[in-house]
């Protein structure tokens, strides 16, 4: 068997369909698959590679913590330079209430964070999520996700949590004494790709402030630099209690973050003492990577022209069967009339050394969240193949 039969036969699937291409090697904005075929890359892993492929100095970074230790001790026993370092340049960038990182080994897991330090903040049950959002994927995290399609076959779930619509003045209404906190993404992502309105966000942030209700951003997918700052919630003039941090946040190895204030995150040393545990959670060499990347991703600037390249997109994209693009920095979303049709131009652009998919409740847009060093050649190129698979396939 080679080794796409093997992937097919022992490798767990999540879907009868998937790409099943063997890349071998990945730089920059490409990867190469087994026959030698280029790809350029539109999605970055879904918002990870923000900083591009096996950037060298995270490469270098790994190899060199690696070569000094790896696992010592369960999190949070051990002094461990590369978590303490990197803790405290994101402390740095961030507001002065968020000042307290808890590692963790996934976005997931950093939203299960949350939703615990909430609870045993306020001493309250309710949980406020959005119709629409994505947070995760085990069993906390998928309570939360805005969509009864994607939950319904894991019932029963957390009780106590509450969909409302994001953008919608009714909403804050529903928040009260008995929220422990509201979980929003600061720009929704799965949804298609919808910034919060300036005025709706701000509101909600005062109406949290005002029932003593814990505002949680999850900026998992939109964080370090996609939306065209480094944190999106700073286009939006709120900073929230709690950050969710993932993805990008690793360079490229497996690692996320749920950031509050000391006071806040205080509440998990006692009663029960320990009250969040992981072993794994902010592992030495996936801080140094995630610290590599983020460095180099202030170093060379890579934030000062994504939102000129996401308008260069939008530019380039025009044509009868684009229903719309929406677009906030170097995260689109390519609108067609159906997921059928969206479905056969992805296919030709993967076909075409463009790799690049769709969203998860907007099955009819195509996703376009390169790493943030794509050229304006390499843009250019991207639209002349995604308009080219419109013609093709129609
Ligand atoms: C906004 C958002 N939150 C949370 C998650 C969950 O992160 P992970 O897949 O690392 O558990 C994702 C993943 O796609 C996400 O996009």
């Amino acid at each position: 068997m080679n080794n796409r039969q093997l992937f097919l036969q022992h490798v767990a699937q999540t879907s009868d369909a998937p790409l099943a291409i063997e890349m071998v090697k990945a730089s920059g904005m490409y990867m190469e698959d087994a026959q030698g075929k280029q790809y350029l890359d539109l999605i970055a892993g879904i918002s990870v590679c923000n900083v591009g492929h096996c950037h060298p100095a995270v490469v270098k970074a790994i190899q060199e913590q690696a070569a000094s230790y790896m696992h010592l001790l369960v999190y949070g026993e051990f002094v461990q330079s590369p978590q303490v370092a990197y803790a405290k340049l994101l402390s740095d960038h961030l507001p002065e209430n968020l000042d307290c990182v808890y590692f963790t080994n996934s976005g997931s897991e950093a939203t299960e964070g949350a939703m615990k330090l909430a609870k045993r903040h306020t001493g309250r049950t309710e949980i406020i999520a959005f119709k629409n959002s994505y947070h995760g994927s085990t069993q906390g995290s998928l309570s939360l996700i805005g969509d009864e399609y994607w939950r319904n076959a894991y019932r029963p779930l957390l009780p106590d949590v509450q969909h409302l619509s994001y953008n919608s003045f009714e909403s804050i209404a529903q928040i009260t004494t008995r929220t422990a906190c509201v979980i929003a993404e600061t720009v929704q992502a799965e949804a298609g790709v919808h910034p919060p309105a300036k005025e709706w966000i701000q509101a909600l942030r005062k109406k949290c402030t005002e029932t003593g209700t814990l505002l949680v951003l999850d900026e998992i997918q939109c964080g370090l630099g996609r939306n065209g700052t480094l944190w999106a919630f700073e286009q939006f003039g709120v900073v929230p209690d709690v950050l969710l941090l993932g993805k990008a946040l690793g360079a490229g190895m497996p690692l996320g973050a749920f950031i509050a204030s000391k006071d806040i995150m205080w509440c998990l040393t006692n009663n029960p003492v320990l009250g969040h545990i992981t072993t794994f959670g902010g592992h030495p060499v996936n801080c140094a990577a995630g610290m590599a990347g983020m460095k180099a991703l202030l170093a060379e600037q890579m934030i000062k022209d994504v939102a000129a390249k996401g308008a260069l997109f939008v530019s380039l994209l025009k044509h009868p069967s684009i229903k719309a693009v929406r677009c906030l920095g170097l995260m689109l979303a390519v609108e067609f009339d159906s997921f059928a049709v969206n479905k056969k131009v992805i296919d030709y652009c993967i076909a075409n050394g463009v790799i690049t998919d769709w969203f998860l409740f907007a099955p009819e847009c195509l996703r376009i969240v390169p790493p943030l060093i794509i050229s304006e050649a390499e843009i250019k190129h991207a639209c002349e193949v995604i308009l080219q698979g419109i013609d093709a396939t129609a």
